[in-house]
């Protein structure tokens, strides 16, 4: 009797270990802590704001958000296993959401699906390139893509740093 009751009072707190457990997440908060709400240029179609965040069991996220040029991961190249290619400059990669020509803007996509975004060693990290990535060239201001077909049989690690979520 006495045992059941015992069993009784700490099976709550059991279960409310197991449960947080399960859905706590080693990295930091992504959204409050790499995106830049404030670049949005006032201009484009689709100005700032539009990221829409949720948090999911894990590490599982929700950030959906418009595809478009300004729609993009930003990162070093000390922060990627992505080699620089010869004449990039030290501005960094930018990972992104649509090839460079394309100037429409949409349809919403969900960025951690996109981008394989997994949390590693408590870091947020890049996994998928669909549209590959781009950089500057160095002395000329030229922004240069690498497309997606060149990096799908690559496993390139990046480390988020700062992303914009503006079509
Ligand atoms: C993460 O940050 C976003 C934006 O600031 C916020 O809406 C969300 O509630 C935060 N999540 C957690 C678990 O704190």
């Amino acid at each position: 009797m006495k045992i059941g009751i015992i069993l009784l009072c700490i099976l709550p707190f059991v279960l409310a270990g197991c449960k947080n457990k399960i859905s706590v997440c080693s990295c930091n908060n992504i959204t409050s802590e790499h995106y830049q709400p404030n670049y949005g240029m006032e201009w484009t179609d689709q100005p700032d704001g539009l990221l829409f965040h949720k948090d999911g069991a894990g590490c599982k996220r929700e950030l959906t958000c418009y595809k478009g040029s300004f729609t993009y991961f930003e990162s070093n190249w000390i922060d990627t296993t992505i080699p620089p290619p010869d004449y990039a400059d030290d501005t960094g990669v930018k990972i992104l959401s649509q090839d460079l020509e394309t100037y429409s803007i949409g349809p919403y996509v969900e960025l951690q699906e996109l981008f394989g975004i997994v949390c590693e060693n408590s870091k947020w990290v890049i996994t998928k390139y669909p549209f590959g990535f781009s950089y500057m060239k160095k002395g000329t201001g030229e922004e240069i893509q690498i497309p997606g077909e060149e990096m799908t049989s690559k496993t390139y690690k990046t480390f988020v740093k700062k992303f914009y979520c503006d079509g």
